[in-house]
């Protein structure tokens, strides 16, 4: 006899939910009142995305969001994150309040609430007031500043019920992709503007989290989202171990330091001082940026390979493209060619071997045990929530109208078996959010990569839950994956 599949229980109250964001799947983007914001203007500049595709209307959540509450129950999640829309807010980043704006978040928080769902609510994923980025966006310290306002109002309204707010959501994707490689909006490519536009996040971390303790009517958790890269050396040469660890230090450290440490990495400003002196760090800003945290939150989908300067390969930043974003599959395009990994001239992205999902990221579940461990080590005082894992596929309705997406719980299986796994080592993990609820506006690739629970029609906006959503609402009944 076989042993039966392995059932992995979960801790007693671990939080299972799901995520998503608001540039994503609102649409509505003109809707009362909201003003433009960075990926509205960049997804309407012509080559900016696949097929052209904007978030005008994406799942047009704005208009249908009681119908994505029932889903959401029917799930059965005790958890929604989801993220607030600057420009929905404060439609020109800093000044006039949009109050039609608010209360879309109002309702959606009440209907959370009324259905046993607790709201975790990120303050910033990506979508920048365009007026702040006509003002210099993350280049501009005073950017940070209109942030500490936003977070203060949404703060004032809506920290009566919501418990948990995020600052931002991977500071590094809009700092290196959309100042460094220029693959997202505002689409600025450069290595001393990643920077700057790292710190100034790293500041408008440090303001926000404080701005919304000061003006929640009670107590908050407030916590950051990064996307920490799993990162290891392609070989053990020595060349290979110093890049890889550069790109923890530009990648990850770069946000975990000053925000958890109170400091930059020595290597990071030796090994940048070719391209800034870092004086847009001012005297006190460490401080603003080191507050103390409720929780970090961890996104996850796939680990990088990294290698240093080897003969051929391109030392042109420019000719970066996003690593581990654009690239489909290296291998099977026939250029299995180290690629330079964004906004520095030290460290290239070595392709990877499958199994690949949709996004052509390599499936390596054991990379994010490792990842969780590490962090769970290194910072032990923090309690750590997966605040996104999932994968793309490109699965939709068969003719009886059922979505068959096998691949897509086997990659759910084996990645919660791998945060199982975690916790047995003494990770301090308290939840698990999978990316996503619906299909969505997937940033630069549009609408062709599928990464929902729920298979949206975009013609119909019908909703139909994958096979999935159904095996994802039994772990969450059980507390238990097998
Ligand atoms: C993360 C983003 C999220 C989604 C997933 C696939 O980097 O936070 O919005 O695009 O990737």
């Amino acid at each position: 006899m076989t042993a039966g599949p392995a059932r992995l229980e979960f801790p007693d109250g671990f939080v299972w939910g799901t995520a998503t964001a608001s540039y994503q799947i609102e649409g509505g983007a003109s809707a009362d009142g909201r003003g433009p914001s960075i990926w509205d203007v960049f997804s309407h500049t012509p080559g900016r995305t696949l097929d052209g595709d904007t978030g005008d209307v994406a799942c047009d959540h704005y208009h249908r969001w009681r119908d994505d509450l029932s889903l959401l129950d029917e799930l059965g999640v005790a958890s929604y994150r989801f993220s607030v829309a600057w420009p929905r807010v404060v439609p020109t980043g800093s000044g006039a309040v949009n109050e039609a704006g608010l209360d879309f978040y109002d309702r959606l928080v009440d209907g959370l609430l009324e259905r046993g769902i607790d709201p975790l609510v990120t303050l910033y994923h990506w979508d920048l007031p365009q007026s702040l980025e006509d003002g210099g966006g993350w280049l501009a310290r005073d950017t940070a500043l209109r942030f500490a306002e936003y977070a203060g109002v949404v703060a004032g309204r809506l920290g009566d019920r919501v418990g948990h707010f995020s600052t931002f959501n991977e500071p590094y994707c809009s700092a290196v992709l959309g100042y460094g490689s220029g693959v997202h909006a505002p689409g600025v490519r450069g290595i001393e503007t990643a920077l700057i536009a790292a710190h100034h996040l790293n500041l408008a971390h440090g303001l926000g989290a404080t701005a919304l303790r000061a003006h929640a009517p009670r107590d908050v958790q407030v916590s950051v989202v990064l996307n920490v890269a799993q990162v290891y050396p392609a070989t053990d040469a020595p060349a290979d171990v110093i890049a890889a660890r550069h790109v923890d230090d530009l990648a990850n450290r770069i946000f975990l330091d000053p925000m958890l440490r109170g400091h930059y990495p020595e290597t990071l400003l030796e090994e940048t001082s070719r391209h800034t002196d870092w004086a847009f760090v001012h005297d006190g800003d460490l401080e603003q940026i080191h507050v103390p945290l409720d929780a970090l939150g961890v996104n996850y989908y796939s680990p990088s390979r990294i290698c240093g300067p080897r003969p051929g390969l391109s030392t042109d930043p420019d000719a970066a493209p996003s690593t581990g974003r654009w690239i489909e599959d290296p291998t099977a395009a026939g250029k299995p060619t180290p690629v330079p990994w964004p906004a520095t001239d030290r460290a290239w992205s070595v392709p990877q071997p499958g199994p690949y999902t949709d996004m052509g990221w390599r499936i390596e579940p054991e990379a994010f045990t490792d990842l969780l461990l590490r962090l769970s080590n290194d910072y032990p005082e923090l309690p750590l929530l997966v605040t996104e894992n999932g994968c793309a596929y490109p699965d939709g309705p068969g003719p009886d109208g059922r979505v068959r997406d096998d691949r897509r719980i086997d990659y759910l299986r084996s990645h919660l078996a791998a945060v199982h796994a975690a916790i047995d080592k003494g990770a301090d993990i308290r939840g698990y959010y999978l990316w996503s609820m619906l299909d969505n506006f997937e940033w630069a690739l549009g609408y062709r990569k599928r990464f929902g629970l729920v298979h949206v029609d975009y013609d119909t906006q019908v909703r139909t839950p994958k096979d999935s959503a159904w095996w994802y609402r039994d772990v969450i009944r059980a507390n238990t994956v097998s």
